[in-house]
């Protein structure tokens, strides 16, 4: 420790023996540091100090010095700080008295205390925050603290620095107290945006050796202003959203930036007037959040794209303003079903409709665009029926029949047309044409059958109901009633009209009159359905009515021969041999093959063992010879029974006598040349016909005998053989149509009797009377052949 002092003395006059003694110490010093030895500078003995009492007055509260009674040595006790000593004065003492007693002496020092260096300058705040408005002017002066610095003189503050700042400098003014102030001065404009907080330094430095100084924080804080306007990263945003988002959905969210702070960064979003009310009926713009959302219906076919014009305003005291556009392109979607319009259409068609007749104009669209809007049209189902698309209208469609339609088979038509779209998934609707067809005469009525045969019991009543024709026609209403009758033509010379009627209304067929099978087997006619159409439209059927047999005809007895009653005497030689043909009996019966099979029988036989009758020929035979003893008489009756149900039957009874001769039995032979009844009521000229007749055929005999006279005997005649008969018969009797009839030929060898041969007609193919001629007995086939042909020729011309 530098010890160095000053010591001085000052010797006063002062009357009441006082005297002042004066040194000069630094402050500071260490204890034990001598100031001055008293006893030396006040003329003590210090050896007699040592028994005397001495003592410090010292007029501070503190007690900084001490008295040392053997070197007479005043020392420092305590450090004496001058600052703390004698505050803010410029100069320093401390006084003090030393009391010296036996004999008490006063002595009074005056310790003068010098500054020493030992404070530095300090603020009282050692950071200090200042708020600048970023828009403050360069020049613009803040204050600051200043330091304070306890030393005195030199030792005292003597100036300020302030750390290095592009913004600020300082300017020191002192005072008239000479106190020295300190001013911040803004020398260039604040951007808080740049720079927010300014950390600055201020050091405060003495003038004493070494210097101290002090240092305070400065922190400049840079009030905003709004001097920044929102700004968006973008003029233009462009989007793209697909239609019919729903409602709340978000379109974008718009972000703007303010440098500024606070309120003057809060942003507010909004639309400009610039902005569509349609616009912003699609859209709602969040004030706070910048969010676009959907707010209205979002529709393609409305609206393509929206521009949006937005401002951004902060909520400065005077607001600065950004802004941008937003544009939102819409896409479409395949929301749109697509449509089909009938134009025109013809609801109701003739059946006989050309091909190729449109019948229904069809519109279709979309609203769609693209794919979306792709549309084509089909029909539903195969139909006879086509879609033409227009050549010069395009989505057009012309509904053309595409076959020939026919109501009968289909009566209406439910076409479906289908319209869709190309779309992912595609759309597609449908609208349902109905088509009447109307009804055309082009069906002639139809029978079921062509050909009808219809079976009519003999004997029928009249008015009775036959059969019913009914004719089918598909055709609807006129075209369809039907009304039906007799084709009278074709018929030769029989008016059907007048045996037949039919209902022309529901083709009932009756008979009109009663039908004799026997008289006739058949009739072929037609009938002919007609229906009302116009022109009508009729067919025809064939109708065959085959009268059918009853068994209403008894058998009739033809041969044996006889005139009247059914009694038949005839006379037989006693001697005739066992197996001769007694009589043939041939009954006849006029119905139908069935019905006139005839069997013979015995009713009664005198003696049963005498006669035999072959049940199929009738010919009745004898089985032995006659004897003496046989009756004379015998009567046979023969009962001939046709097939019918009931059978119907007749008899005849024969009478024999037995005679002893033999030629007298055929001397009667020229008694009937001829004999001939005819059954049934033969009319007057057919009488005639037949007398003329049987006197020609007399006639023809008899010159066929002369001539035979004149001729040679033929050696001996073949036996008669069918074929030659029939080959005579053809050179002979040309052109007659009867001699190749088996029927024919057949009734007449069944007519060959014992008394002669019996001709019988059965002519084929009309039903008619029998007549039956008789040729005498004796005359051979052969020899008679020609004029028996000669004779049927005469019947046949006859009739
Ligand atoms: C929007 O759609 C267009 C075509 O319509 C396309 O070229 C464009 O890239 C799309 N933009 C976005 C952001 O999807
Ligand atoms: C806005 O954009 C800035 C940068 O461009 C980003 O830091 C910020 O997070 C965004 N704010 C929102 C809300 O998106
Ligand atoms: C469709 O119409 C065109 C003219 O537009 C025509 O040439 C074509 O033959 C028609 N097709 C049919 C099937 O009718
Ligand atoms: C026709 O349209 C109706 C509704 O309009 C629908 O129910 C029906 O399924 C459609 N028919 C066809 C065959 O597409
Ligand atoms: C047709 O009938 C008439 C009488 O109605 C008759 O005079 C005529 O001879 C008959 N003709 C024939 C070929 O039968
Ligand atoms: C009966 O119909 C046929 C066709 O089925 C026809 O050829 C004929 O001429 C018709 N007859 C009459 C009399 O109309």
């Amino acid at each position: 420790m530098p010890f160095w002092t000053t010591v001085f003395v000052l010797c006063a006059a002062w009357p009441s023996a006082l005297s002042v003694t004066r040194y000069s110490i630094a402050e500071e010093m260490d204890r034990g540091s001598v100031v001055a030895n008293l006893a030396a500078d006040l003329g003590l003995d210090p050896g007699g100090l040592a028994q005397r009492e001495v003592k410090l007055d010292i007029f501070t509260n503190k007690k900084y010095l001490d008295f040392n009674k053997k070197t007479g040595e005043l020392y420092i006790v305590e450090k004496i700080d001058r600052e703390y000593l004698c505050p803010a004065k410029p100069t320093c003492f401390l006084k003090l008295d030393v009391i010296i007693e036996s004999p008490l002496r006063i002595f009074n020092i005056e310790l003068g205390i010098t500054d020493i260096n030992d404070n530095a300058p300090h603020f009282r705040r050692d950071r200090v925050e200042l708020d600048v408005s970023e828009s403050a002017t360069p020049g613009e002066r803040f204050s600051l603290p200043n330091a304070v610095d306890p030393d005195v003189d030199i030792n005292t503050i003597k100036t300020y620095k302030l750390s290095v700042s592009e913004h600020f400098t300082i300017e020191i003014q002192t005072g008239s107290d000479g106190t020295q102030y300190v001013d911040l001065v803004l020398t260039k404009s604040l951007d808080r945006e740049e720079n927010a907080v300014h950390n600055l330094i201020l050091t405060a430095v003495d003038g004493g050796v070494p210097v101290r100084s002090g240092t305070a924080n400065i922190i400049v804080r840079v009030q905003d202003t709004n001097d920044n306007p929102p700004r968006f990263d973008k003029q233009i945003y462009t989007i793209n959203m697909t239609e019919n988002s729903p409602t709340g959905a978000l379109v974008m969210k718009l972000n703007a930036t303010d440098l500024d702070e606070g309120l003057n960064s809060e942003i507010v979003y909004s639309f400009t007037l610039y902005t569509s009310e349609k616009t912003q009926d699609a859209f709602a713009l969040n004030p706070n959040t910048g969010e676009i959302t959907v707010k209205g219906t979002i529709d393609y076919e409305d609206m393509k794209f929206y521009e949006m014009h937005i401002e951004a305003r902060d909520k400065g005291a005077h607001p600065l303003l950004g802004q941008c556009k937003v544009v939102v392109h819409v896409t479409d979607m395949n929301d749109n079903y697509p449509e089909i319009t009938i134009q025109s259409v013809k609801n109701t068609l003739d059946e006989n409709i050309p091909v190729g007749i449109v019948i229904a104009l069809v519109g279709i669209s979309d609203r769609d665009t693209g794919d979306n809007g792709k549309v084509s049209l089909s029909i539903h189902q195969p139909m006879p029926f086509i879609l033409n698309e227009s050549s010069d209208r395009p989505m057009h469609y012309k509904l053309i029949v595409s076959e020939p339609l026919d109501r009968e088979t289909v009566p209406e038509y439910e076409i479906m047309l289908i319209v869709t779209d190309a779309g992912k998934p595609p759309l597609s609707d449908n609208e349902t044409i109905t088509v009447h067809l109307l009804d055309v005469n082009d069906n002639a009525p139809q029978f079921p059958q062509s050909f009808y045969t219809i079976r009519v019991m003999e004997n029928n009543a009249p008015g009775a109901l036959l059969s019913s024709l009914t004719a089918f026609d598909p055709d609807l209403h006129e075209n369809q009633y039907l009304v039906y009758f007799i084709l009278e033509k074709e018929i030769a010379n029989t008016s059907m009209s007048m045996l037949f009627s039919i209902n022309p209304e529901n083709g009932n067929l009756y008979a009109l009159k009663t039908f004799d099978y026997e008289i006739e087997k058949e009739f072929l006619f037609h009938i002919e359905a007609r229906d009302s159409g116009s022109p009508p439209l009729s067919s025809n059927v064939t109708v065959h009515i085959i009268i059918v047999d009853q068994n209403d005809n008894a058998p009739v007895i033809v041969s044996p021969w006889r005139a009247h009653g059914s009694v038949v005497e005839d006379k037989i030689p006693r001697s005739t041999d066992k197996g001769s043909l007694v009589a043939k009996v041939i009954a006849l019966d006029t119905d139908s093959v069935h019905n006139s099979r005839i069997t013979y029988q015995f009713l009664q036989v005198t003696d049963a063992t005498l006669f035999s009758l072959d049940q199929y020929n009738g010919e009745i035979r004898t089985m032995r010879m006659f004897s003496y003893r046989d009756p004379r008489h015998q009567r046979l009756v023969v009962v001939a029974k046709d097939n019918g149900d009931p059978a119907l039957s007749a008899t005849v009874t024969i009478k024999l006598s037995t005679v002893e001769t033999a030629v007298k039995a055929y001397s009667d032979m020229t008694e009937v040349p001829l004999e001939y009844d005819i059954f049934s009521d033969l009319n007057l000229y057919l009488v005639i016909g037949l007398g003329s007749v049987s006197f020609l055929l007399l006639i023809t005999i008899l010159v066929t005998i002369v001539l035979k006279c004149q001729k040679p005997k033929p050696s001996k005649a073949a036996p008669p053989s069918r074929n030659s008969v029939i080959s005579e018969r053809n050179s002979t009797v040309a052109d007659s149509t009867l001699v190749s009839n088996d029927a024919y030929w057949y009734s007449l060898f069944l007519a060959e009797t014992r008394k002669g041969k019996l001709v019988v007609r059965q002519p084929v193919p009309k039903g008619s009377r029998y007549i039956v001629s008789s040729i005498p007995r004796g005359t051979g086939l052969t020899e008679t052949s020609d004029s028996a042909a000669s004779t049927l020729q005469v019947w046949q011309n006859v009739n």
